[in-house]
Formats: structure tokens, C-alpha cells, sequence
């Protein structure tokens, strides 16, 4: 028993960010280094009190109205995040199920960092395959607003918040849906993007509000070298092990991570632009939703078609990362 995405949703906070919104915090940047170095020009971010529950529950009631679906026919609810909204619990999946009222399914967070999307469509494949399940909602959904330090131009430039969200069924047919899945991690490189402190290894105080370690902290080019050498390699090899070739992919949806990185991915595989799906300018990197929500944005403005061969790359914090291979039904 294999699985399919039989639809998606997503949605977006109100407040747009600009570039020119850091240079007015006071930031030493510019709109012109952060489109050049990133392609970024504008993300969005929540507002204080909303958090990761909030979006992934409106992008979970957008894929339901998209697929036709009620709740009463979901049986299981995944949530990829790296910030949700209580610290360690209740889940984000929990409060989610709550919003949603389908109480007494089961519900869970993945952390995953920005290959939460993958490693959790590889866990609802699981499950499906456990035949006890039959409707998974699959949420990616991310704030790293909430956890950039607005002081240090090498990250908070990057990140944005949103959430998408895709309906997993299963499907008989080994030839459609999810063709391929692999998921991986290196915890020797977790130093090069992390949060140091803050957690339960040094637990939060006054030391570390002043020092700001709780914040995003990143080796900028060590994640860039790393995330190009891993997905180049984890595509070439994942397609090869289905008999399959970089000409057959019709779509390359990598996490939005830095236009630069997108463009270096493409090029050493020589797959054409095009083929690369890409929405980094307008929401920047929003971690574990930019794979569900390229996806989704992609499908409700173009469509995907019956039988497009579609590769998801995701790669993050970790050092994580994971490769979807799907074929559309
Ligand atoms: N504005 C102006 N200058 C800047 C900025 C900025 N916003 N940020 C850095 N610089 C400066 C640096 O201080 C440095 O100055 P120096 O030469 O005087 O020391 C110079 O620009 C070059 O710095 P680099 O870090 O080498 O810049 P780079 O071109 O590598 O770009 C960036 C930095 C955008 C962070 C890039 O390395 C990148 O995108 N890395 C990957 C990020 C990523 O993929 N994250 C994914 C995972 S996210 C997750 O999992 C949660």
C-alpha cells in the first residue's frame, strides 16, 4: 500500500515584510545585498499571540475545502515544526486536532527542521502502509520570526513564517503518489545551524536573554556548501534507484532556503530553471512549510498534471534533510 498527496492547502500571515524594514530596525544591511545574495525581497510574520497552531489550522481548513474532504474522515494529524507554540508541550499537533475538533486521533510534532515536510510525508507513508489509516493531514508550518535574532543580519534577513498543509491517502497503485522516499541525518554537523541555548541543556535565564543565544545561530557558508554537495548527490542517487534520470523530472521543489543555493542545485544537476520551483522572493525561507507551500502555491496558480514527476529536496538544522519523489495522480 503506497501513499498520495490528494490535495493541499496553505495560508500566509497578514504582515509583509520588506528588506527595508531591517535597514529602518537599524540594521547594517541593504536591499540590494540581501536580493542579491538571497533573492529575498519580501516574508511575511505573525503577529505577537499568533502562533504555529494558528497558521498550520488555517492551512489545514484550506486543504481540507480544496480536497472536498470533512474532518470527520481524518485519522491522523502530522505537524512539522520547529516552533511550536509551547516550548515542549502541548504539541502543536494537539492544539491543531483541537482547533480543527477532531479529538481522540492521534497527533504528533516532527521536528525536523526544514525537512520536516519530507520526514514527515515519509512517516505518514508509514503509517498508511500500517493499513490502520487511510487520511493523514501532513502540516509544515514555521515561525522562525519568533526565534531570529533581529540583530544579526547573517539570518533574520532570511526567514519568514507561513504554513501549508497536504492530504496524504493511501493509494494501491506502486506506480503513482509517492514513488520514492528517503530521509537522512549527520548530527556531527548540528553546530553549523542551531539554537544554543534555552533549552534543557541550559535552560533559559537572564545570561542568555542578554547574550541572545536563544536565537537562530548559523554558519552562513558551511549550510550553503552542505546543503548543495548533500541534495545534488541524495537526487542523483534517489533517482537512480527508481531508473529514473534528471531529464525525467518535470518539478524540483527544494526548501527555499537562498535563491543562490536553488540556482547551484540546478545547475549541477543541469536540470533547466524552469523546472525549479521557486517563491523564495516573495516568503523568503519559512523552514518546515516552503516545501508544502511552493507545492500548494504551484497547484492553485498553474496545477500540476497527471503523471509530472515532482522531486522534493529539503535539508535543514541537524543536519537534516530528506528526498520525495512523487508522481502526480
Ligand atoms: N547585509 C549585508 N552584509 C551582510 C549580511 C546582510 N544581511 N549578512 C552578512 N553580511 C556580510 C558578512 O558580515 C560578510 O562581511 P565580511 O566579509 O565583512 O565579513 C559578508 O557579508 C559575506 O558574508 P557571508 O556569510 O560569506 O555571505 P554569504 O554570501 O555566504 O551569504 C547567507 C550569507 C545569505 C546567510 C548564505 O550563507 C546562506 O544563505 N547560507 C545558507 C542558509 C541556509 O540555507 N539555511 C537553510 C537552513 S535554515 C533551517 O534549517 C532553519
Amino acid at each position: 500500500m503506497g501513499a498520495k498527496i490528494k490535495g493541499l492547502g496553505h495560508t500566509i500571515p497578514k504582515k509583509k515584510i520588506s528588506n527595508q524594514f531591517f535597514i529602518d530596525q537599524g540594521l547594517d544591511t541593504s536591499d540590494e545585498w540581501i536580493k542579491e545574495r538571497t533573492g529575498i525581497e519580501t516574508r511575511y510574520f505573525t503577529p505577537d499571540e499568533t502562533g504555529s497552531s494558528d497558521l498550520g489550522y488555517e492551512a489545514a481548513l484550506d486543504c481540507l475545502k480544496n480536497t472536498n474532504t470533512d474532518i470527520s474522515e481524518i485519522d491522523l494529524i502530522l505537524v512539522a515544526t520547529s516552533t511550536p507554540d509551547h516550548n515542549a508541550f502541548p504539541s502543536t499537533a494537539c492544539l491543531i486536532q483541537e482547533k480543527l475538533g477532531c479529538n481522540n486521533i492521534p497527533a504528533f510534532d516532527i521536528s525536523a527542521a526544514c525537512s520536516g515536510f519530507c520526514y514527515a510525508l515519509t512517516t505518514a507513508e508509514g503509517f498508511l502502509a500500517t493499513q490502520k489509516h487511510k487520511n493523514i493531514l501532513v502540516i509544515g508550518v514555521d515561525c522562525l520570526s519568533k526565534i531570529s535574532n533581529m540583530e544579526d543580519r547573517g539570518t533574520c534577513i532570511l526567514f519568514g513564517d507561513g504554513a501549508a498543509a497536504a492530504l496524504v491517502t493511501k493509494t494501491a497503485d506502486k506506480n503513482e503518489g509517492v514513488i520514492f522516499s528517503t530521509i537522512k541525518a549527520n548530527g556531527s554537523l548540528a553546530n553549523i545551524l542551531q539554537i544554543p541555548k534555552g533549552g534543557s541543556k541550559y535552560p533559559f535565564n537572564e545570561t542568555i536573554a542578554k547574550e541572545k543565544s536563544h536565537f537562530i545561530e548559523m554558519d552562513g557558508s558551511a549550510v550553503f556548501k552542505q546543503a548543495i554537495k548533500i541534495v545534488v548527490s541524495e537526487i542523483k542517487q534517489s533517482l537512480v534507484s527508481i531508473n529514473l534520470s534528471t531529464d525525467n523530472i518535470d518539478y524540483l521543489i527544494c526548501h527555499q532556503a537562498n535563491q543562490r543555493i536553488l540556482d547551484r542545485i540546478c545547475d549541477n544537476l543541469k536540470l533547466p530553471k524552469q523546472k525549479c520551483i521557486t517563491n523564495i522572493k516573495t516568503f523568503g525561507n519559512t523552514s518546515a512549510a516552503s516545501i508544502p507551500l511552493a507545492m500548494s502555491e504551484f497547484h492553485k496558480n498553474h496545477g500540476f498534471k497527471k503523471g509530472d514527476i515532482i522531486v522534493l529536496a529539503g535539508f535543514g538544522a541537524g543536519f537534516t534533510w530528506g528526498i520525495t519523489i512523487i508522481k502526480w495522480t
